[in-house]
């Protein structure tokens, strides 16, 4: 059976602040997403937050990209904007760019990931969750997961893995595209890969099967706007097992955690720490910045699940040298390498504060 997953999420509003999603707001998408199905427009849904996001996970046989399904989800977005609204939670709206929908929720401010496959006999998928960070977060945990045999012992012992994967790679900057492939392009692949902020990975495929593994949401809400109105908070899914990764491999990257863009104001360095749902809410300096992971195996298109990922005590370590990394980055305050360089910070005073100062600033002899 073709089924497509997609996973459509906004930031509609904050409480407190922006560390969580609101249960009305939650319960008003569940609304809306259960008439979608009793309608017959989707196969089945998951409604569920990750910090102050709201996520739209949905099955269904429209395809990706489908106008009737990001209509549901830009719909879903607005009806739960009414509530913020009236809640006057933090930034009700925030995430929803333009008043009227136009067909495709893609550059109107929601992230997406979507893919449409074959479902398997076993169809085992991961679906990660990131609040205050951005996209390119993926390119380090999708590389170990897809490309590094320290990571994942799966490319070197077993006989349909042992190929490799293509990874389909976004330059955000020059709205460019290129597919490298692993493991005979890893050191080009890497020098772009290392800059995650321009260049996200987009998808990766099975090299001989070219069935997708992997997607995520790589909207840059800075460069939709022009300015800055939230970070992108991405999104990923990722399918497990048989010529795929298993659950263990993929998982296995966020059990060292690294640092990314992102938390407080968008415009510092902190770690990417793995937490159980009940823990997605960012509090520490807005932060840190959180992932969770929740699993689900699709039976004809119905979501089995979810599995909370992240919640077994195997991350615990990880979540402990995360606080310590976090320590270690606020010990810094506003200095670099916490702050992240001049050029990249969501908020900034720097312009205004220069011109201010321009005429005290004198040649140096
Ligand atoms: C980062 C984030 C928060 C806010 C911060 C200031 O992605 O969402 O750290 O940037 O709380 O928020 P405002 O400007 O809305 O008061
Ligand atoms: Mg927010
Ligand atoms: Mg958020």
């Amino acid at each position: 059976m073709v089924v497509t997953l997609s996973v459509i999420k906004a930031d509609i509003g904050g409480y407190v602040g922006h560390s969580e999603c609101h249960p009305d707001v939650i319960s008003t998408a569940q609304e809306c997403m259960a008439k979608a199905k009793k309608s017959g427009l989707l196969i089945d849904y998951h409604v569920t937050k990750c910090g102050d996001d709201l996520q739209l996970i949905m099955t269904h046989q429209y395809g990706e990209e489908s106008t009737k399904i990001h209509r549901l989800a830009w719909d879903t977005f607005q009806e739960g904007t009414k509530v913020a609204k009236k809640l006057k939670l933090h930034g009700a709206g925030q995430d929803l760019l333009s008043d009227a929908f136009s067909g495709n929720v893609k550059g109107m401010g929601p992230g997406v990931a979507e893919m449409e496959i074959e479902e398997r006999e076993a169809e085992s998928v991961v679906i990660f969750m990131a609040d205050k960070t951005s996209s390119g977060s993926w390119n380090m945990p999708l590389y170990k997961m897809f490309a590094d045999p320290f990571n994942t012992i799966g490319l070197v012992i077993a006989p349909n893995m042992h190929a490799g994967f293509k990874f389909e790679v976004h330059d955000v900057k020059e709205h460019k595209k290129i597919t490298f492939t692993s493991p005979d392009e890893i050191y080009d692949m890497l020098i772009f890969l290392g800059a995650p902020g321009r260049f996200p990975v987009k998808a990766v495929y099975h090299r001989e099967t070219k069935n997708v593994a992997a997607v995520s949401s790589t909207q840059k809400l800075s460069h939709i706007a022009g300015r800055y109105i939230g970070k992108d908070d991405p999104v990923c899914i990722v399918r497990c097992q048989g010529e795929f990764p298993a659950v263990g491999e993929v998982l296995e990257p966020f059990a060292s955690p690294i640092l990314v863009e992102g938390w407080m104001r968008g415009s510092h360095m902190g770690p990417l720490m793995p937490v159980s749902m009940r823990d997605s809410t960012p509090t520490r300096f807005d932060g840190p910045p959180r992932v969770v992971a929740i699993g689900f195996q699709l039976a004809e298109g119905r979501l089995v699940g979810p599995r909370d990922m992240f919640e077994d005590k195997a991350f615990d370590l990880a979540r402990h040298h995360a606080n310590e990394m976090a320590d270690l980055m606020r010990r810094h305050g506003p200095f670099e390498p916490h702050r992240l360089p001049l050029d990249e910070m969501e908020y900034t005073t720097m312009p205004s504060v220069m011109k201010k100062l321009s005429k005290r600033f004198i040649p140096i002899d």
